[in-house]
């Protein structure tokens, strides 16, 4: 670990994450949601959340629209503010993982690098990287891709700003009839491609 301070010291506690998952009858990880605007990143995770919940599982939604009104809230959307909101995001979800949490993070996370660093931070099969797609721009649910197209937001992800998607993610779901799936749904669908399973 990189870091710019110096005389620090890591700090051992006696209960660690293999007593807390113990304790909570689960094992702690992130799963990482990464699609552009208006793919449905966010319903997906909420109702990702809604399932582990009836199932008795402790989880936290950690979505990017929100921790940008908190945590990451003097970040904008230039690449090395995107690449900083991605880190924080992926060192709180790692902290929530180490609590024994299943931790669902719901982030466009442009750019490969970033999302790469982010499994890099988890030990072997405690990231699950999972790619949404819906139809982005013909939904268009906040109508932010006809204020990109029409040059009210500049560097919009997809359209003036790229988008990496995942070369080997654990999970990719496409869309069916526009219809953003529930878990229980896409657990039938084809689509679901599950590479490995943690
Ligand atoms: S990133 O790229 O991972 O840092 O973005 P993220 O933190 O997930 O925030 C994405 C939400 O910000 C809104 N928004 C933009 N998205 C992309 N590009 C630009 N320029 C932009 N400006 C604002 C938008 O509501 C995104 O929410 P989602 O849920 O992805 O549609």
């Amino acid at each position: 670990t990189v870091t710019n301070s110096t005389n620090i010291f890591w700090q051992e506690c006696q209960i660690g994450k293999l007593d807390r998952q113990k304790l909570l009858n689960q094992k702690g990880c992130v799963v990482w949601i990464t699609g552009l605007s208006g793919s449905g990143k966010s319903t997906l995770a909420c109702s990702l959340g809604r399932e582990l919940h009836s199932r008795g599982k402790l989880s936290y939604v950690l979505d990017g629209d929100n921790l940008r009104h908190g945590i990451n809230k003097d970040l904008g959307f230039k690449p090395e503010d995107r690449t900083e909101n991605i880190r924080r995001t992926g060192e709180v979800a790692k902290l929530f993982a180490d609590a024994g949490l299943i931790c669902v993070a719901s982030l466009i996370s442009p750019y490969r690098r970033d999302r790469d660093a982010c499994r890099a931070m988890l030990s072997d099969g405690n990231f699950i990287e999972e790619r949404f797609y819906l139809l982005c721009e013909e939904r268009d649910p906040k109508g932010l891709y006809k204020l990109a197209r029409s040059g009210k937001i500049k560097g919009f992800t997809g359209i003036d700003d790229p988008y990496e998607p995942p070369l080997n993610c654990e999970i990719e779901i496409k869309q069916e009839n526009g219809v953003c799936p529930t878990p229980t749904v896409m657990a039938g669908q084809k689509q679901l491609r599950r590479k490995t399973t943690t």
